[in-house]
């Protein structure tokens, strides 16, 4: 039975580019979505006809525990097992102080931070006894403080400290690391002026934009390393220094 591994926020961008690196390495993907349902069963359906039975998609919103519930039962009926977590899904938007409600605070802890919590509860037996290992995504404006994101940076950083302690508490069987990106993609729905991006990739000492690659990389690169367990990995051409 092949190995099998969840990535959420997989139909598209940045999760997308991960669940095909790991299809071609011949891991079994479950690609969870929200809202993007014909981009994830296109993407399901290019992996089924290149290895049948590879791939299988699951909807759910992360911000509902029924919805993480059902998630969880349906990627353990795709091969009654589960190797790998990446908690890739995310939403993203400002709320600067004085405009935001509870409803903010529900959504964006809710993806960023409660559900990926609740999956690894839910996944943990499953996963120690495959020796699987856990990778969140992050932000490595965390540590930097970006302004009017206040709530998206705490449930992130709130999501780096998971990692550290779950990291201790879920050892030896199961690792559990970060990734932080930079600048890699605009934001869906932002159109950057070539102003605005000059100034992020003059702010970037490798001088560029990150690219999905960058953080595909990452994330293999932490399904290998095997001496590697509660680190977060920047990956943003050194902006962070
Ligand atoms: N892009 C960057 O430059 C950058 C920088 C720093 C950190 N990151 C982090 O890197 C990861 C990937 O970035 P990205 O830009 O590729 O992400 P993205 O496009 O903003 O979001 C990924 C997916 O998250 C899913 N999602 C959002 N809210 C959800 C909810 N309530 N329930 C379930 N799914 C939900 C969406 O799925 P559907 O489309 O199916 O609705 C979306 O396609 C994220 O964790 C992000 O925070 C990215």
């Amino acid at each position: 039975m092949n190995k099998t591994i969840l990535i959420t926020g997989a139909a598209k961008r940045i999760g997308k580019e991960m669940a095909l690196s790991f299809f071609s390495k011949g891991w079994d993907i479950v690609i969870h979505y929200n809202g993007s349902e014909v981009e994830a069963e296109a993407l399901a359906d290019k992996m089924n006809s290149e290895r049948s039975n590879s791939a299988m998609i699951a909807q759910a919103n992360l911000e509902n525990a029924n919805e993480v519930a059902k998630l969880v039962e349906k990627t353990l009926s795709k091969n009654s097992r589960i190797d790998a977590l990446i908690n890739n899904a995310s939403t993203f938007y400002p709320t600067p102080i004085g405009t935001f409600s509870e409803e903010s605070w529900n959504a964006l802890m809710g993806s960023n931070l409660k559900a990926p919590l609740f999956l690894i509860q839910s996944f943990h037996k499953e996963l120690e006894k495959n020796k699987g290992f856990i990778i969140n995504v992050t932000d490595i404006n965390v540590d930097r403080a970006l302004v009017n994101h206040s709530i998206y940076l705490a449930a992130k950083s709130g999501l780096q400290t998971l990692t550290k302690s779950l990291a201790k508490e879920l050892a030896p069987n199961i690792r559990v690391n970060a990734i932080a990106p930079g600048a890699i993609l605009e934001p869906p729905n932002a159109e950057w002026t070539t102003e605005q991006k000059n100034n992020i990739v003059n702010a970037v000492p490798l001088k560029r934009m990150g690219a999905e690659k960058d953080i595909v990389d990452a994330a293999i690169y932490l399904s290998e390393a095997e001496y590697v367990t509660g680190q977060i990995l920047n990956i943003d051409g050194g902006k962070s220094l």
